[in-house]
């Protein structure tokens, strides 16, 4: 499996498995099959709710001599009611607690967005607090401080925009490491992948197969699907593989690590399979003309009426999804 090298010298394999929406009862055999196949990378968040389960899974694949700690890279995130550099902390035990870990390999910030503290999910305006730069560097420092306190081998940002990357880079102590976004054929994002690339910014890319089990909440009507999408259908006919496959080849293949998350065993093989796919000059060619700005997990969640963030303060030109439109559930 390739992998990233970190400054000291810790691999982050490119291909790891997503828990965002693996629903508790499942998400533990997703775990297990996962590592038994190979899997040496899960990503999860606290407000994916499962985390109890997946750390469970993974101390039962441990015990059963099928992998060990150090050859697991395991990534959680801070929640946005748990901004502020007192909160971090805190946040980030109940996640090692939950994961039954004494260290994480990455702590991310999930959102640049921050609630009210005891806030699951906003279910209005009045949850949310206004955008303020002073907060995240406060944040940033709390993550710092639970690196050096060795709760996190790593820590670095999710969501997060060239400029919100470039005011933190501004004033960090420990500069991030990763930052976890949106990124597949129809959001490419050349700018911030560039950036990225020249900061020495390591990126991680979710919804890689276009998160079709979101909630219908988070779904906008005729959004393209990017499974079903034709030039990479055809692309795969071609090598006798799957959409998916084409999909995270693209990304293994720049260097970028992948999260796909199934619960299927079957799917779980192939997804990593895709690491021995090699897609050709004219294959990537024919990808990177597809880019069309789609962002299907767009943050409209925090623009409901009244709300203190907009669209310019989120860094977003536009947004699919009616902003009236409340969401109730992320998990
Ligand atoms: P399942 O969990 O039943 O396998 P994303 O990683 O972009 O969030 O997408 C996850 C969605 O894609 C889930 O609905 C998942 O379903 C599905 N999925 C995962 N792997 C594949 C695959 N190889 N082919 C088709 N669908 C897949």
């Amino acid at each position: 499996m390739r992998s990233v090298a970190f400054a000291n010298g810790d691999h982050l394999p490119l291909l790891g498995l997503g828990t965002w929406k693996s629903a508790p009862g499942e998400v533990g055999g997703a775990v297990r099959e996962a590592i038994r196949l190979g899997y040496r990378h899960i990503d999860g968040a606290s407000i994916y709710g499962n985390e109890p389960e997946v750390g469970a899974a993974i101390r039962e694949a441990i015990a059963a001599g099928e992998v060990s700690r150090e050859e697991l890279w395991i990534t959680s995130k801070l929640w946005s009611n748990s901004h502020g550099r007192e909160n971090v902390e805190p946040a980030l035990r109940r996640t090692l607690q939950d994961l039954e870990l004494a260290a994480l390999d990455l702590y991310l910030i999930h959102w640049p967005v921050a609630i009210r503290p005891g806030v699951g999910f906003p279910s209005s305006a009045a949850d949310l607090l206004p955008p303020d730069d002073a907060r995240i560097r406060a944040t940033w420092e709390g993550m710092e401080a639970a690196r050096e306190a060795g709760l996190s081998r790593h820590i670095g940002v999710s969501n997060f925009s060239i400029r919100k990357l470039q005011e933190l880079l501004r004033h960090c102590r420990i500069r991030p490491e990763v930052n976890q976004v949106e990124l597949h054929p129809l959001l490419q994002q050349p700018d911030l992948v560039a950036f990225c690339r020249d900061e020495g910014i390591h990126l991680t890319a979710y919804s890689p197969l276009g998160s079709g089990d979101r909630p219908a909440a988070l779904k906008a009507a005729g959004e393209p699907v990017l499974l079903e999408n034709p030039v990479i259908s055809a692309i795969a006919a071609e090598h006798g593989c799957s959409a998916a496959q084409v999909l995270l080849a693209w990304h293994l293949q720049r260097g970028i690590s992948t999260i796909p998350k199934s619960v299927s065993p079957e799917r779980l093989r192939q997804n990593l399979a895709a690491a021995d796919l090699t897609l050709s000059p004219a294959d990537l060619d024919r990808i990177a003309a597809l880019d069309q700005g789609v962002r299907l997990v767009d943050g409209s969640f925090w623009l409901m009426e009244g709300s203190p963030w907009t669209l310019q303060s989120l860094d977003r030109k536009s947004t699919r999804l009616n902003s009236s439109h409340l969401v109730i559930s992320y998990a």
